[in-house]
């Protein structure tokens, strides 16, 4: 097994870009992914999944206060994946510049999007590196002004059409992750999620 034609391969396997955001006592933040996938094939309990680091912001927003809102995109939208995908909300208010408004849940929902997924966490599990949340979607819509028209970015469309500039920024960020998650995906951990019933 090569792991460099693993990992390429694997790419296969990731998601569309979704833009996720979260909110904990009044401060809202928002990340980008493409770990994020349908979870359930039954129409009346709707279901998503996403593996989010445990070295971004967003993921301890969403361990905290278990709510989180999932926005598929579209192609025109690589300003916004820029802006919440390379730099943390630790470190500036990401959503300051983004048109947003509070969805059910309390959490910014983006006003741009293809669609939006509302979401209560309803179970977690541990990857050593990173927590992949299991959402409930309580609440749906799409975009404020094109309603779910266009056509929704994949990873490897971002991948393959990012601006030039961003490039080496985008590889250094993501050998950091790797780096990170090298370090960590061993040591996975049980992890009950506070909200689930005790057994019987
Ligand atoms: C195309 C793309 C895909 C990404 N996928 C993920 C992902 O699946 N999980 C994750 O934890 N971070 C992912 N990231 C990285 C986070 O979006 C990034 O670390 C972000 O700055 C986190 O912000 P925060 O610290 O404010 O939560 C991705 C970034 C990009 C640009």
């Amino acid at each position: 097994m090569r792991p460099d034609e693993t990992y390429q391969l694997l790419r296969n396997l990731t998601s569309p870009i979704v833009a996720i955001t979260c909110e904990r006592a009044g401060k809202g933040n928002g990340m980008i992914s493409d770990s994020a996938v349908r979870a359930s094939i039954v129409p009346t309990i709707p279901r998503v999944s996403v593996y989010i680091h445990k070295f971004n912001f967003s993921h301890d927003l969403i361990f905290d206060t278990g709510r989180f809102v999932m926005h598929l995109l579209r192609t025109d939208q690589f300003e916004l994946v820029h802006r919440l995908g390379f730099t943390s909300g630790r470190e500036r208010d990401k959503l300051g510049a983004v048109p947003h408004h509070p969805g059910t849940l309390g959490v910014p929902v983006l006003d741009e999007c293809y669609a939006h997924f509302e979401c209560r966490v309803a179970n977690v599990m541990d990857t050593g590196s990173s927590t992949c949340f299991l959402g409930d979607v309580v609440e749906v819509g799409h975009g404020a002004s094109s309603g779910a028209t266009g056509t929704v970015m994949t990873a490897a469309y971002f991948r393959e059409n990012m601006p030039p500039q961003w490039r080496a920024e985008y590889e250094a960020l993501l050998a950091a992750a790797q780096r990170f998650a090298a370090e960590r995906s061993r040591h996975i951990k049980p992890v009950i999620w506070r909200d689930l019933p005790a057994p019987k």
